[in-house]
């Protein structure tokens, strides 16, 4: 596989995040160095410690942004966690141990998905066989002279179904096929619970002694089809194995990125309510950036050199506002700088997934064609940064109210004027907006 140069990655971040050149590269320089840390001779690799980042920038200027382009372009097992969502252990609801069980989970089903891709072949033929024994049932052997004749006229006739199973012609015959269904987990235990306080261990416990049930289901071929190939891949790929893949993988390659990090900073002095349960939050999370060894219903995952990419808007705290214990497990810092009018010229037209282009493609479906002016764009990135300053800062996320109050009518009406083209200009923007920027009131509700 080919791993990316940190300029490549670069590259491909700037097909969707406009600016952030530092947040950019630095992000790149660490996703090259777990490749670089894989090239080292053993002895040496021990040493390298991931360099954990922390993301800081007002909200809307791409922090998420950045971490959801990441996810796409790392081969590398990628977890992208809300900080908010965990709690400190002993308290009800998820602890910070389960990030390395999700990220497991995941590098488990990226090594499936390669081994079934190895098997493919194999499996494929199984299929095929499994599917012609169902066509064919065994009959029983007929006496001894016509033996070898009957089953020249077998194999005969399994070789024309076989052409005619190739030729997709069999596809809406019904076979019998044997199902493995699962029961249904101890339900009450299950819900009352909830996965994560269950001992790992437990719910490895609870799903071997649970009964499967075979049961035999008549269906066409074509549902067979994937039935028996993910059975059959079940068969051909050593699952052991991939577990031991994917242990190695995520403790080498691992990428967790903990969103929504400033919101783990309590409101100061403040000794009880969720604040203690965050800070709390807080020195769980010390060890699992430091390195330790996690519990997971597969095995043992060590945390050493699983990369940390922390960010937030650090609006009304700061990152020193963290328990200085963590600020130091996190020791690259880029921020993201406010976006300029400029920035939002181009976040209007320039990505990929840039909003204008997914107005014209939405409306386009209604038969609807759309065209932006140059000076319209200009006009509702103008009128953003405006509205910005004068209410909330709210970033990037303002184009889109913006984009929407603008395109109102056209959203509404588009089913009755399919067939005609409509331009949006800077005096459509104006027509449409005018009113409600000149009124600082009416915007802080609309816009
Ligand atoms: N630099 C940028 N380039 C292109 N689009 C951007 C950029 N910044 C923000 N956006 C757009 O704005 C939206 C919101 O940005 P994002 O989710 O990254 O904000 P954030 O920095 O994570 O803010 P918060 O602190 O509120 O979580 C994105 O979905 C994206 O469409
Ligand atoms: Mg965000």
């Amino acid at each position: 596989m080919h791993e990316m140069t940190p300029r490549e990655i670069v590259t491909a971040l700037d097909k969707y995040i406009i600016s952030q050149a530092d947040a950019k590269r630095a992000v790149a320089v660490a996703i090259r160095n777990r490749w670089r840390r894989l090239q080292l001779p053993e002895t040496m690799r021990e040493e390298v410690g991931p360099k954990n980042i922390l993301m800081s920038g007002s909200t809307g200027v791409g922090k998420t942004e950045i971490a959801r382009r990441m996810a796409l372009l790392v081969s590398a097992p990628f977890l992208k966690v809300e900080a908010t969502k965990f709690t400190e252990v002993g308290y009800v609801g998820r602890d910070v141990d389960s990030m390395i069980r999700d990220l497991l989970e995941l590098a488990i089903s990226m090594v499936q998905k390669e081994q079934t891709e190895v098997v493919r072949e194999k499996a494929d033929q199984q299929v095929e066989e499994r599917i012609l024994d169902e066509l064919l049932p065994d009959s029983p052997t007929e006496p001894d002279e016509s033996h070898s004749d009957a089953d020249a006229s077998r194999q005969r006739t399994r070789e024309k179904f076989r052409l005619q199973l190739r030729d997709g012609e069999l596809e809406d015959r019904l076979i019998e096929l044997r199902v493995e269904q699962k029961v249904a987990p101890m339900g009450m235990l299950a819900t009352t619970l909830g996965p994560d306080q269950m001992m790992p261990e437990m719910q490895d416990l609870m799903e071997r002694i649970m009964p499967k049930q075979p049961k035999d289901r008549k269906v066409t071929i074509r549902e067979a089809r994937q039935v028996i190939f993910n059975q059959e891949c079940e068969k051909l790929i050593d699952r052991e194995k991939a577990v031991e893949m994917a242990i190695h993988r995520t403790e080498n390659s691992g990428i967790v990125f903990v969103d929504e990090m400033d919101k783990l900073c309590g409101g100061g002095s403040s000794q009880h309510g969720p604040d203690v349960s965050r800070q709390g939050v807080q020195r769980d999370l010390l060890p699992i950036i430091e390195g330790t060894s996690v519990n997971t219903r597969h095995g043992v995952v060590k945390t050493d050199h699983i990369l940390f990419v922390a960010a937030g808007a650090f609006h009304a705290a700061k990152p020193s506002d963290l328990m200085p214990e963590l600020q130091g497990r996190l020791p690259i810092r880029v921020e993201l700088s406010d976006l300029t009018e400029g920035d939002f010229v181009r976040i209007l037209s320039e990505p990929e997934n840039a909003i204008t282009k997914q107005q014209i493609a939405m409306l386009a479906t209604e038969g609807v064609t759309i065209k932006f002016t140059d000076d319209a764009v200009r006009e509702i990135a103008s009128i953003a940064s405006e509205v910005n300053r004068r209410t909330e800062n709210i970033g990037a996320r303002r184009l889109q109210t913006i984009t929407e109050k603008v395109m109102d009518d056209v959203s509404f009406e588009a089913p009755e004027i399919s067939g005609q083209h409509v331009t949006i200009d800077k005096a459509y923007v104006n027509e449409r907006l005018a009113d409600i920027v000149k009124d600082a009131d009416l915007s802080k509700f609309i816009l």
